[in-house]
């Protein structure tokens, strides 16, 4: 199996989330994603409103998770959006690798601020993590974030993702921390 593919699952359950493919259903919530002022605080600010309306009228919903590997993160059993998830490829041509040839595994998440504080994310991480290392090979997994994001460091940490360096992107400081894939096996 290669190891640039990421997961193929299109669902991921959990004891309180569904990971899933987004919905006609989902589109309030991924508007909020992308316009709260909170939640975008460390993902370059809050983005107007109509830009965000227009780019889902010309891509559709379904096009927030059409890549392997993207999902909502779904409230179970209300199946309402609390959030997504991504775990994706590393672009080798952006700052902030491991290995020589960059491409590798990252992991990111965003939450409603109302979801923030009960676990969630964790959880939500931890499943596709474990959904992940069931599927592939074993390799090193990222998470990118903003040293100025606390929430996200802290996340980071209680998954078990070790800081291994700092770097400037988007005028602002990143960290970078790793975990190997395996570690994540039920
Ligand atoms: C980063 C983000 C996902 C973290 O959300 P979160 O809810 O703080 O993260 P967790 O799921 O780890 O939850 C931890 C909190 O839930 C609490 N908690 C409650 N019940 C819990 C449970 N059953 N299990 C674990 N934690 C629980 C923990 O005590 C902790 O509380 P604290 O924040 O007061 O310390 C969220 O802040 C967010 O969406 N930020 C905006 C997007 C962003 O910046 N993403 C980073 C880009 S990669």
């Amino acid at each position: 199996m290669s190891l640039l593919t990421t997961l193929s699952a299109t669902e991921i359950p959990s004891d309180r989330l569904l990971l899933r493919k987004a919905h006609e259903t989902d589109r309030e919530g991924l508007v909020e994603l992308l316009t709260d002022p909170e939640v975008r605080a460390y993902l370059g600010g809050p983005r107007p409103r109509d830009d965000v309306e227009r780019y889902f009228d010309a891509v559709g919903i379904a096009g927030a998770t059409g890549r392997p590997g993207s999902y909502v993160i779904a409230d179970n059993p209300t199946n309402r959006l609390i959030g997504t998830l991504m775990l994706d490829r590393r672009s080798a041509d952006r700052p902030g690798h491991i290995t020589e040839d960059g491409e590798e595994l990252e992991l990111s998440y965003v939450l409603r601020r109302s979801a923030w504080g009960a676990g969630l994310a964790f959880e939500a991480a931890t499943a596709a993590l474990r959904a992940a290392a069931g599927e592939l090979p074993d390799q090193p997994v990222l998470i990118v974030t903003q040293t100025a994001n606390e929430r996200s460091l802290k996340l980071a940490a209680r998954l078990g993702f070790r800081r291994e360096s700092t770097f400037e992107e988007f005028g602002a400081e990143q960290t970078l921390g790793t975990a190997l894939l395996s570690s994540f096996t039920s």
